[in-house]
């Protein structure tokens, strides 16, 4: 309530990106007091999932934030407070860089969404891995890696390793990034060669490391894949996953479609190109989950994401195979109590369909969400 009817409207009323930092600022440093902390995690203590074991971590509950939000890392730990499950930072690319030109971000709020072409902006891995190490969230923490931009698309592989390299003592997991409609040619590393390559180079790295820190075994590897990917692309991904021993499927980033707005379709161009988030991209993602869980026929965990913004929207995604959700526009656009909210209706609808376990409810509408 404070937020749709106080907070949302000041922060609407700035400019997008502005929005973004105070939000960010506020939860970076207003959130740092652990006595801040502790009353933000009472305010919004969220239900508790026993035993919700994912790629070998446990998570508390199955919301996460997605990546993009806190891109260097500064504010997992005020945003943990506000319960999510897990946290994804990043995109962190090897070398900093600045992003695209402002203005990048563009809110669409008829249909609850929003257009960005930031192009990962962001301090560099390794100072991104610092900060995470530093200030760690009460929760999961994946970061998600991505290309720089300086580096040409045929180089990818080495500017990839370096950041998993960099990042790989600070996060629980590791999203590799080839899905960002932002940054030229990244989407290119979606074909099945391009792909292989990659993950196989990383998950190499991966076992490499594992044994030169002794203790550690491999860090839980998962890919982000697009929307806009056909049924055939969609197969050839799978099929390198499995073979990469990738340990799930992030699915979906932003949407290139400008497909079925609402916003008038002027208003829509003055905002140029870049990734739609948020209400439009909701069952586009959902059909991608249910098409990735009846491909790997649930042998493979999948996170899905794109607008949620409710416990029916997690739901839908839950019962199409997703074993874990991520928000990023519903946040923006619901506020602080959206992810208690979440796990309280996910919650109730367990109980009302009589699963005892969430992974029970995981993929249990798959052949529906697919015809739908
Ligand atoms: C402003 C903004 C920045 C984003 N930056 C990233 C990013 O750096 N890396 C990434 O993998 N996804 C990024 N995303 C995509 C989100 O993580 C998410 O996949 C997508 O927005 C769909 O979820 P949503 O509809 O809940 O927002 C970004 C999204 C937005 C809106």
């Amino acid at each position: 309530m404070l937020y749709s009817s106080i907070l949302r409207p000041l922060l609407f009323r700035m400019p997008p990106e502005a929005a973004h930092e105070l939000a960010l600022r506020l939860c970076e440093t207003g959130m740092r007091p652990a006595s801040v902390r502790r009353v933000l995690a009472r305010r919004f203590e969220t239900e508790a999932f026993e035993g919700l074991r994912r790629f070998g971590l446990t998570f508390k509950n199955p919301v996460g934030l997605a990546a993009g939000f806190d891109k260097n890392g500064v504010a997992a730990q005020g945003l943990s407070a506000l319960g999510f499950g897990f946290i994804e930072a990043g995109t962190v690319t090897n070398l900093p860089q600045q992003g695209n030109a402002r203005p990048r971000l563009f809110r669409l709020p008829l249909d609850k969404a929003l257009i960005n072409r930031m192009g990962f902006n962001n301090d560099g891995a390794q100072r991104v891995a610092e900060n995470l190490r530093r200030h760690r969230p009460a929760c999961v923490l994946g970061v998600n890696i991505g290309k720089s931009r300086a580096v040409r698309v045929e180089e990818a592989t080495e500017d990839y390793l370096a950041s998993f390299e960099s990042v790989y003592e600070a996060a629980d997991y590791v999203a590799v990034n080839v899905s960002s409609p932002n940054t030229p040619g990244l989407r290119e590393l979606q074909g099945a060669d391009a792909l292989h390559a990659l993950l196989q180079a990383l998950q190499e790295r991966n076992r490499e490391l594992a044994v030169k820190r002794e203790t550690k075994r491999p860090l839980p590897l998962l890919v982000k894949i697009a929307p806009d990917l056909s049924e055939h692309q969609l197969e050839a991904i799978v099929d390198v996953a499995l073979r990469a021993r990738l340990d799930g499927i992030i699915a979906t980033n932003t949407t290139t479609s400008r497909a079925r707005l609402k916003t008038s379709a002027s208003a829509v161009e003055v905002c140029g190109d870049g990734g739609l988030s948020g209400a439009p991209l909701r069952s586009r993602s959902t059909e991608i989950i249910a098409g990735l869980y009846r491909l790997t026929r649930g042998r493979l965990p999948i996170i899905g994401v794109g607008g949620i913004f409710t416990a029916a929207d997690a739901w839908e995604k839950i019962c199409a195979g997703a074993c874990l959700v991520q928000i990023y526009t519903g946040f923006i656009y619901e506020g602080f109590g959206v992810v208690r909210d979440i796990n309280r209706g996910i919650r109730e609808r367990l109980n009302s369909a009589g699963f005892k376990t969430l992974d029970e409810a995981v993929g249990s509408g798959a052949e529906r969400s697919e015809a739908a």
